[in-house]
């Protein structure tokens, strides 16, 4: 037997089924054991031998093949995971209400593992009362149900209800099977701000300084959030090639004094707030409005930098009752200290409730797909965060974070 995570691909029958096949060949290819089970609805959008292709397994939508071996009840009972993509409005309703009429829905009584939808349906359906009981319902029994997205629908109209990118499902399903309490939904009716990437100052239009930030963290930081019932708003420098996480606002900046803007306004109104963002120290003095050239007499050009406020000072300083504030912190060893003796000397200085620390150079942490370092807190405990997914960081942040809350809920 293949000791590959092996995961059940439920696929619904909306417009959103041909994103399952990006869905499967990311797990696939990502080292995951994929069984495709099919409502006959979503045939109607993709063909089985597709999904056969991709996945390398027979495809079936009911009971009634394979029968001497109970399938009905085997795919579930074998599984680690179960996604359903795109999970449809009548998919939501018989799930929610034990029905077990097709190969998936006993599928989904059967299986005791994490089990996730991802919805996609036109907006009116997602908020229709029906539609949002049956996803309380299924909350209320454990089952990760993500919000869709917002943005274009089927036909010309836009709205909530666009199924989430493939790549963050994928993500998502690394992360439940990483840790399957990753995504409770504590974080409803919490307000929180991100901030993610790198800021860029301009030199002159076709130059800037930069740094090596991808933004991955702090979208793992917006996504997990989102994902916990979080109302975010993620203020983004220079992500372009990310997916936007499905149910967050994105404000797109790119100087270290638009972030300050962006973020400073959202956390006036916000519960939590995430400084992940690479942040400029300094920026040119000043910025030519037509192309520096080099010309053969005139000297090499020096620039003169200026400091950028601390935005992260500048929010402890104006921070709301009870607000809880997150710095990150990218340090090197040196011959002054280490990575910790660092990063206490920074949660000081800053006076945020919490630093996660990564140590940088050598590869690690910028542009990677995994992160590691330590989480302190200004009550002095410190927690080693172990090599893993960056939503699997994320997760951890949001677990100290919630119990910041809590904590200070009870004393309110
Ligand atoms: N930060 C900020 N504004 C800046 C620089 C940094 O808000 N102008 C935030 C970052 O988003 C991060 C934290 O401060 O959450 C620490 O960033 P870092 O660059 O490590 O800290 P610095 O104060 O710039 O310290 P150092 O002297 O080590 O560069």
């Amino acid at each position: 037997m293949s000791s590959k995570p092996r995961v059940v691909l439920g696929v619904g029958g909306g417009i959103a089924a041909y994103k399952a096949c990006e869905v499967l060949r990311g797990l696939t290819e990502s080292g995951h054991d994929v069984r495709v089970v099919p409502t006959v609805a979503a045939l109607n959008f993709v063909g089985a031998a597709t999904f056969e292709a991709l996945s390398g397994h027979p495809v079936h939508t009911g009971v009634f093949t394979e029968v001497p071996e109970v399938q009905h009840v085997r795919v579930g009972k074998d599984a680690d995971l179960v996604l359903v993509v795109p999970a449809t409005a009548d998919l939501l309703a018989r799930a929610a209400h034990g029905l077990a009429d097709d190969l998936l829905t006993n599928t989904l009584l059967t299986a005791r593992c994490p089990v996730a939808f991802f919805p996609a349906m036109h907006t009116e359906m997602w908020e229709h009362p029906a539609t949002r009981d049956n996803v309380a319902l299924l909350r209320s029994r454990g089952a990760v149900v993500t919000e869709p997205d917002s943005g274009r629908l089927t036909g010309v109209d836009t709205g909530k209800g666009r199924l989430a990118d493939p790549r963050e499902i994928v993500d998502v399903a690394r992360l439940l099977l990483a840790r399957s309490d990753a995504l409770p939904r504590d974080l409803e009716g919490l307000r929180v701000v991100v901030s993610a990437g790198g800021t860029r100052e301009p030199l002159d239009p076709v130059r800037h300084l930069g740094n090596r930030s991808s933004g991955k963290q702090g979208y793992a930081l917006a996504r997990v959030a989102a994902q916990r019932g979080a109302d975010v708003t993620l203020v983004a420098a220079h992500t372009e090639a990310l997916p936007e996480p499905a149910g967050a606002e994105v404000v797109h900046v790119s100087t270290a004094r638009r972030l300050g803007a962006a973020v400073e306004e959202a956390a006036s109104t916000a519960d939590v707030v995430v400084m992940a963002a690479a942040v400029a120290d300094f920026r040119p003095a000043d910025t030519a409005d037509h192309k520096i050239k080099k010309t053969d007499h005139s000297p090499d050009p020096t620039i003169s930098l200026v400091r950028n406020p601390d935005i992260l000072a500048g929010l402890v300083e104006a921070r709301r009752p009870g607000q809880v504030i997150v710095g990150f912190a990218a340090e090197t060893g040196d011959e002054h200290g280490s990575v910790l003796e660092h990063a206490r000397a920074k949660l000081k200085r800053k006076g945020c409730d919490l630093l996660v620390v990564n140590a940088v150079g050598e590869g690690k942490a910028f542009e990677m797909e995994e992160n590691t370092g330590w989480l302190l807190s200004a009550d002095g405990t410190e927690q080693r965060i172990p090599l893993g997914a960056k939503s699997l960081l994320a997760a951890t942040v949001w677990d100290a974070v919630t119990e910041l809350v809590r904590h200070r809920a009870h004393r309110q």
